[in-house]
């Protein structure tokens, strides 16, 4: 696996991982991995044919039967889950409280990594997510870890939903964007947490022109 070709980028919920990947990967000429699309994927599958999602054995059988492709044109990424079009669908809200009961579970988890390496093999793909550097792209020569106080990851994420015409109420996305962290950080099965050889940004006060900046400098001196 050419994996001195990939930027991996790992982080909490609204820490700009999705739109810095993007912009990271449209200046290297790279192609870009939104990991979490595909935790999102499984769960809308399984949501779909109305499996308890209690049901460990009947989400790992969803999970391997899904049918999944990611068509990136460099702007957008269209999400397909058996045929379906899902890309909208799985960035709402009930889904992705849901995705919890799908990510902890090891074998979910393998056969998602397994994709997740698969699209990685060809090489030069910035990919995001929670374990890119600790976990799937471990031999990664660029990896990037960037965090964000809560209350800033709150308003960008605030922002981001206002300008998709979404309703917001801070207080509440604050507790979920919480509760996803704790999730995240606290899981047995890959938790989120920073590799040793990651460069940790806190972007807090950064613009992402700066984020931008710094990983492109990281990875022009890697590559
Ligand atoms: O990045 P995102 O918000 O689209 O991710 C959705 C969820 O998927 C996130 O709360 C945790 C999970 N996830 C994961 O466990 N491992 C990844 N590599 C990416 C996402």
């Amino acid at each position: 696996m050419p994996a001195d070709t990939i930027v991996a980028i790992d982080g909490p919920a609204g820490s700009g991982k999705s739109t810095i990947a993007r912009r990271v990967a449209k200046a290297l000429g790279f192609t870009f991995l939104d990991t979490g699309a595909m935790y999102r994927a499984a769960t809308w599958r399984a949501l779909r044919d109305g499996i308890d999602m209690e049901d460990r054995e009947a989400l790992v059988a969803s999970t391997r039967a899904m049918d999944l492709s990611l068509l990136s044109d460099g702007e957008s990424l269209k999400v397909s889950v058996d045929g379906e079009d899902v890309t909208l669908e799985i960035r709402a809200e009930p889904l992705t409280s849901k995705i919890r009961a799908l990510d902890g579970i090891p074998e979910v988890r393998e056969r998602l990594v397994e994709l997740q390496r698969a699209f990685g093999a060809q090489g030069r793909v910035v990919a995001e997510g929670r374990d890119m550097g600790t976990v799937v792209f471990r031999q990664a020569r660029c990896k990037i870890f960037l965090d964000a106080s809560l209350e800033a990851r709150t308003r960008r994420r605030a922002e981001q939903l206002r300008e998709e015409g979404v309703v917001v109420e801070e207080a509440q996305l604050k507790v979920t964007i919480h509760a996803r962290d704790e999730s995240d950080r606290n899981r047995d099965a890959s938790p989120l947490r920073a590799a040793e050889d990651a460069l940790v940004l806190d972007t807090t006060s950064m613009t992402l022109e700066e984020v931008e900046a710094v990983i492109l400098e990281q990875a022009r001196a890697v590559f």
